[in-house]
């Protein structure tokens, strides 16, 4: 080779260096500077720096992809410096004290390093090559650094990027407070309660694990933190609202147990009621549990006779009204109607009785119930139906035995319960009780798979020893077809008297990573099947006793993930209310982890997992 043609060749090889740096730092390099630079900060009056300006002719490039002279600039000025001889720096057209929001400083760390990130304001941004002294200096000028497509550095001020992210927590998402600490301190630090702040819509429901806090929802729950914090601090009192001014009281099927609901107050009118409606003078509601049990049923007998039938002695509740109403509207002698809420019933009593009575059915509660045993006559009995001192583990004042008293307590529930055949036996011969609750003469069971499992297999074969015929159909709940054509096999012979409504499905993931087939895998059977019930039985209120829904304790108390399930079972709860508040029957049971039987039976390590997050099983 010539020396002219070895020159030549030095030329393209000189040549094709260039391109392969103007390749190396390309348009692409560029538009990811301005990507960068546009993340850092997206702001018109934004002043860039520009050192050293290595990157040659594509310097010019950026201002032009960040818009500077057009009329909808990116930035407000783009400047170039650089190093003078003594190592200092030096800006066109600015004083060389002067700051700028983003600093782009191109590979020139080895020349002192500590100077070059001097321009960068307080909350300025730092663009750079990661180089190896790139990191440590930026570092040690106290800079967070966010790699960038791993050749690009993106550096932020601690201080900055803490206060960025407070504001926008305080602004943004609505905490109250937020506290800093240093990431290398966040092991040893302790959440105490300036963590667990006092503000309405900070979560208090949290786990610590490692340096993370893993709560379990997206945005603040307003309603379970005023829960948590209530429990926490039962001193926060609680707003005592007269329930007159809030609500009344109506009865949507008069005679049907379970019909009791409150209206709120601007729903009552002055208007006539239509034809065929009477307006009610409601003066009093008592609210208590049994009250609403007096009033909504009875402790019957096997005739159905109560204590009035007998035309004998009532010990009426406290107020003067109500005993007036018994002696008045339901004609009972005024002096057999005593005062139950102090002793003076026990003298009345004896003086009504001569001997004192024969019988107490559930008997008074708290320092009244020795006062209620006093008007026991002798060889007489006190059977409790009620629960309050027997769970309290109420004190018994052995003296009563003595006049040859018996007293024993009741629940019916303890038969279903037992294991000894003979009492088991009684619960089974009871009108309208079978193994579970419901003894049916006629039962359709719909389910996907029919009869294939080996539990619908015994759940048939169950209900045929009580005597039900029951015919078994496949379909899918969530569709409104299958579920019209089960309604229909099921009021062919005989009007349907009940819905158990138990189908469910799971398919468990984070919320974040749940796919729409798996949210629908939760919601479908739940939601769509119950509301395609609800239409299905239209016109079949009259004769339907109950709608029950099996829902899940996870509707009310959330588990992290199942989000789809929990949201069914939430919904059927909503949904029983709503039912309910249209006069038909409709309850939603919060069954919690049911070991035995059904899926968990089916899923022993699912059932395992439950027990140690501490769940225990109902059999
Ligand atoms: N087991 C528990 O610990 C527990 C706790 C709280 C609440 N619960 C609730 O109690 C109910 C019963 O639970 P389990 O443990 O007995 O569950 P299970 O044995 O899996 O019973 C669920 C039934 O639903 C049916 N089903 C599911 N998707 C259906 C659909 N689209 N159409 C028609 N039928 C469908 C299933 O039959 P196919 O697959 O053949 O359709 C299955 O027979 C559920 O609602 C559940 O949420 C259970």
């Amino acid at each position: 080779m010539s020396s002219s043609e070895e020159g030549d060749a030095e030329a393209q090889n000189t040549e094709l260096h260039t391109v392969k740096c103007q390749r190396k730092f390309s348009a692409a390099n560029v538009s990811a500077d301005c990507a960068v630079l546009d993340l850092a900060d997206h702001n018109p009056p934004m002043r860039v720096l520009e050192l050293g300006g290595g990157y040659g002719c594509m310097a010019k490039k950026r201002p032009a992809l960040l818009g500077k002279d057009t009329a909808f600039p990116r930035c407000r000025s783009w400047q170039a410096g650089g190093l003078d001889e003594d190592g200092q720096i030096s800006i066109e057209e600015a004083k060389s004290t002067d700051t700028f929001d983003v600093v782009v400083i191109p590979n020139i760390w080895s020349q002192v390093p500590e100077q070059l990130t001097r321009p960068a304001s307080e909350q300025g941004i730092v663009i750079t090559r990661k180089t190896e002294q790139a990191i440590p200096s930026l570092s040690s000028a106290g800079f967070v650094l966010l790699e960038f497509q791993s050749e690009t550095l993106l550096a932020v001020r601690v201080e900055a990027l803490a206060s960025a992210l407070g504001a926008h927590l305080q602004q943004d998402a609505g905490v109250a407070q937020v506290n800093g600490a240093i990431l290398g301190e966040l092991d040893s630090i302790e959440l105490s309660d300036k963590f667990t702040s006092h503000h309405a819509t900070d979560d208090a429901e949290y786990i610590q694990m490692g340096r993370l806090l893993y709560i379990s929802r997206f945005v603040p729950g307003l309603d379970l933190n005023s829960l948590f914090r209530r429990r926490l601090e039962p001193q926060e009192p609680l707003e005592t609202v007269p329930l007159r001014d809030r609500a009344g009281q109506t009865i949507h099927r008069p005679g049907r147990h379970n019909q009791y609901d409150s209206l709120p107050a601007d729903f009552r009118t002055t208007t006539e009621p239509p034809a065929g409606y009477v307006d009610i003078n409601l003066r009093a509601v008592s609210l208590s549990a049994k009250d609403i049990y007096a009033m909504s049923g009875r402790v019957e007998t096997h005739k159905s006779t109560t204590a009035l039938d007998f035309g004998g002695i009532v010990s009426a509740v406290g107020p003067e009204a109500k005993r007036d109403f018994l002696a008045k509207e339901m004609g009972l002698p005024a002096e057999y109607v005593f005062n139950s809420r102090d002793a003076s019933v026990v003298e009345g009593i004896k003086a009504a009785t001569i001997n004192g009575v024969n019988i107490i059915i559930d008997f008074l509660v708290g320092g009244l119930m020795h006062v209620s045993w006093g008007y026991l006559a002798p060889f007489s009995r006190s059977v409790e139906i009620g629960k309050r001192e027997l769970i309290d583990a109420g004190k018994l004042d052995m003296h009563v035995f003595l006049r040859n008293i018996t007293l024993t307590a009741f629940d019916l529930s303890e038969f279903f319960f037992a294991e000894d055949l003979f009492y088991r036996n009684i619960w089974n011969s009871l009108p309208g009780a079978t193994q579970g609750a419901i003894r049916p003469r006629e039962a359709l069971s719909a389910c996907r798979s029919g009869c294939d499992k080996p539990t619908a297999r015994q759940l048939v074969s169950r209900l045929q020893d009580t005597g039900a015929s029951v015919t078994v159909v496949r379909g899918d709940v969530s569709s409104a077809d299958h579920v019209r054509e089960a309604v229909l096999a099921s009021t062919t012979t005989s009007p349907t008297s009940g819905v158990v409504q138990a189908a469910m499905g799971l398919r468990e993931a984070l919320f974040i990573r749940m796919t729409n087939d798996a949210w629908h895998i939760g919601i479908q059977p739940k939601w769509r099947g119950t509301w395609n019930l609800h239409h299905a039985l239209e016109g079949h209120d009259e004769t339907l006793d109950f709608f029950l829904m099996t829902s899940s304790l996870s509707g009310s108390l959330g588990t992290a993930t199942e989000s789809n399930y929990c949201a069914a079972n939430g919904f059927l709860d909503a949904f029983a209310h709503w039912r309910g508040a249209q006069g038909k029957p409709a309850t939603s049971v919060g069954l919690g982890m049911i070991s035995e039987v059904g899926y968990l039976h089916e899923k022993p390590e699912t059932e395992a997992l439950l027990l140690r997050k501490g769940h225990s099983a109902a059999q």
